[in-house]
């Protein structure tokens, strides 16, 4: 049983999502060990309480150094004896640390087909007014491993989701969260655990 730690800073409806697919029998070979926020008041740590999941908070503004930070976690992380760590809406920048020490361990969500609208500054409704902008029928969202770059490591799934007329970005950021990222995140979760997704040349192979 691999023990999932997920990392929050809102509303948390990502790990919500996750602590469901759980509750189905959905997570194979794997379990929520423990919720980590960067904000105390995220209402994601009161969703991990209410389900029995431990939890801790670490801010960045509390290290005087960015390298001080990446340390901290990267050992909080090991200490809760993560074996895959998930990015769910977590607003805090990881270092290279913590990154190398869970190299293809660390999976995030994002609110679009990558490598459309991501990399710097593509976070939140910003994705979404960006997608409106240009005018794109489709979008979606992309669960994939974290890598030095921003959105740039190895994707595991993707599931497209349609642009319809009147859409503004918050309609859009919903329907992109209750078509693909609530069914997608779990997913990829789950086959991790299942040691079924082979990374090579930044690139996943998922195992049937
Ligand atoms: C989601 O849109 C996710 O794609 C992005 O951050 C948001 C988190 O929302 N990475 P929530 O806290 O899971 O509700």
């Amino acid at each position: 049983m691999k023990n999932i730690v997920v990392l929050v800073s809102g509303g948390g409806t990502n790990l919500q999502a996750l602590i469901d697919a759980q509750n189905r029998g959905e997570i194979k070979n794997g379990k929520i060990t423990c919720v980590i926020s960067s904000n105390p008041n995220a209402y994601a740590l009161t969703r991990a309480q209410n389900n029995k999941i431990s939890t801790e908070v670490i801010r960045r503004k509390d290290f005087a150094e960015f390298d001080e930070y990446d340390n901290a976690l990267t050992e909080l992380l090991k200490s809760k004896n993560a074996d895959v760590v998930v990015l769910a809406g977590f607003m805090t920048i990881l270092g290279s640390k913590v990154i190398s020490a869970f190299e293809n361990k660390i999976i995030n969500i994002h609110p679009s087909l990558i490598p459309s609208f991501c990399g710097e500054g593509y976070y939140g409704l910003h994705v979404h007014e960006a997608a409106l902008k240009k005018g794109v029928k489709v979008t979606g969202a992309t669960a994939h491993f974290v890598n030095e770059v921003c959105d740039d490591g190895p994707i595991i799934i993707q599931k497209a989701v349609e642009i319809q007329n009147g859409d503004t970005p918050e309609i859009l950021q919903k329907r992109v969260m209750e078509q693909a990222e609530w069914k997608i995140l779990p997913k990829a979760v789950s086959l991790f655990c299942e040691d079924k997704i082979i990374v090579k040349d930044n690139k996943t192979e998922i195992l049937d």
